[in-house]
């Protein structure tokens, strides 16, 4: 480092890279009058040049060579948004080797090699900052790593992925269809490069891997959190929720429990139906919010915008400065030691469920329905049902829509099965897990 400007190489230039080019330009003023320091973009890495872009860059900035960037040694700082695995992965790890802090916002990437990476910042004695990478522009991982530290946390359960959140929201109240909501949020930047991270929910896995990680001190990897995503929610959901006045969310939850054998953890994502009384109901369009209990602090929230190049390169900036301050006077921030925690089978995570049933509309076929519930021990909490044929028609058909009280996954799962096969059970649709008092 070079007396108090910062040289900065960045690899990415998209919606959040160049978002931060900008945000730089814009502040820099600021952040030297309040830390002494200016940050200077020396360097960008991107895949083709020649693309025109929202920024105004000399040419010579610009290269190909993201490797280059990454080990040039008039680089004091590397800034990660490109996305992906590789060559994300070999490119930090050789940053990192140079000695150089790097800031990032890939989740995917550090969701399945954080460990790797926290160890060689570690070893050079540099920081890894991420605060982009879950919830986009909420500060809400430096709270959870440094405030919340010696905090019992004993559940995060958030809504962390902007481009569902978006499209839920676009089908809720606009009635929007699946895939316009999705190319909305697509052309708004909202969405990964491939919209399949989004929409199955793997992106919001790699950001509870994360967060479950910090929140237990525990080695967590996307590989570890059960995942479903929005893809199958039908306007029947959509509908049965309003009327029963919950909105249907896309949640990220990690949660701790006490085991005969010590503590264990689940971490896991799917939709739910939440109360439109829970303040997670409220949270529209690509905000993000994450909900925090522990068992001295109580309960937080933390809420935000999710995606977006602006308010993700608002985090960035701020690890940026973080990073340079500490850069120097020769301090960095550290993670500390994970241990091993078991994960809880997702068999016996106790929830209440939404279940639909298309079946036979004839006598004795709920009697039959309801004989299944109860030899499998499910309690039904409220049913309804709709006749889905007309007057005339000799389909005979009707959906049956169930909430049940909380159960074991496994209990709910061999009740489907056994339902499945009864004649009258023309085909099981949604099965979506429904918030409780209890869990909150
Ligand atoms: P993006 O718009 O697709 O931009 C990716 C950038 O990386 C592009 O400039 C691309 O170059 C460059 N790039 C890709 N592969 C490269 C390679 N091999 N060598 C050199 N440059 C390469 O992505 P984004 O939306 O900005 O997201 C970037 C990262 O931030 C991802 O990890 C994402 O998960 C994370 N993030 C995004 C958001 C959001 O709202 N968008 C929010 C939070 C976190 P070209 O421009 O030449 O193609
Ligand atoms: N694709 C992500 C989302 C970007 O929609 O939330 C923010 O991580």
């Amino acid at each position: 480092m070079d007396g108090s400007v910062v040289r900065v190489g960045v690899l990415g230039c998209g919606t959040v890279g160049a978002s931060l080019v900008a945000l730089v330009d814009r502040q820099n003023a600021t952040i030297h009058a309040r830390t002494g320091l200016s940050l200077e973009i020396s360097r960008i890495a991107v895949r083709d040049v020649s693309r025109s872009r929202p920024i105004s860059v000399e040419s010579a900035v610009v290269t190909s060579d993201a490797m280059a960037v990454a080990t040039d040694p008039s680089i004091d700082v590397i800034v990660e948004v490109m996305g992906g695995i590789s060559p994300a992965r070999e490119l930090l790890l050789a940053a990192l080797g140079a000695g150089k802090p790097v800031i990032t916002a890939n989740k995917a990437l550090l969701a399945a090699h954080g460990s790797e990476l926290f160890a060689a910042a570690e070893a050079a004695g540099v920081d890894l900052l991420f605060e982009a990478a879950v919830a986009g522009g909420i500060p809400f991982i430096r709270p959870l790593r440094e405030s919340l530290l010696a905090e019992p946390v004993l559940r995060v359960m958030g809504i962390m992925n902007g481009t569902t959140n978006y499209i839920l929201t676009r089908m809720s109240e606009a009635g929007a269809d699946y895939s316009d909501a999705l190319a909305e949020a697509q052309s708004l930047g909202y969405a990964e490069a491939d919209p399949t991270a989004d929409v199955e929910g793997h992106d919001a896995a790699a950001k509870i891997a994360i967060v479950a990680s910090i929140a237990f001190g525990a080695e967590v990897t996307g590989a570890d959190v059960e995942c479903e995503g929005i893809s199958k929610i039908t306007s029947d959901d959509i509908a049965f929720a309003k009327r029963h006045d919950f909105a249907i969310k896309l949640l990220a939850i990690a949660e701790r429990f006490s085991g005969p054998n010590g503590d264990e953890l689940s971490a896991r994502v799917h939709p739910c139906l939440v109360p439109n009384a829970h303040p997670l109901a409220a949270v529209r369009d690509s905000f993000n919010a994450v909900f925090v209990q522990g068992e001295a602090v109580g309960d937080l929230m933390f809420y935000g915008r999710g995606a977006g190049g602006d308010p993700t390169a608002s985090a960035v900036l701020g690890d940026l400065v973080d990073a340079a301050v500490n850069l120097q006077s020769g301090a960095h921030a550290s993670l500390g030691a994970f241990v091993p925690m078991a994960i809880r089978p997702s068999g016996q995570l106790e929830a209440a469920w939404y279940l639909s049933l298309r079946v036979d509309d004839r006598s004795g076929v709920l009697a039959a329905i309801a004989g299944v519930f109860g030899e499998h021990g499910v309690s039904i909490d409220s049913m309804e049902q709709h006749s889905l044929s007309g007057p005339d028609d000799a389909a005979n058909e009707a959906r049956i829509d169930l909430i049940i009280h909380p159960a074991s996954q496994s209990d709910v799962r061999s009740t489907l099965d056994a339902l499945g096969v009864l004649d009258s059970v023309r085909s099981i649709g949604s099965t979506i897990r429904v918030l409780i008092e209890a869990d909150r």
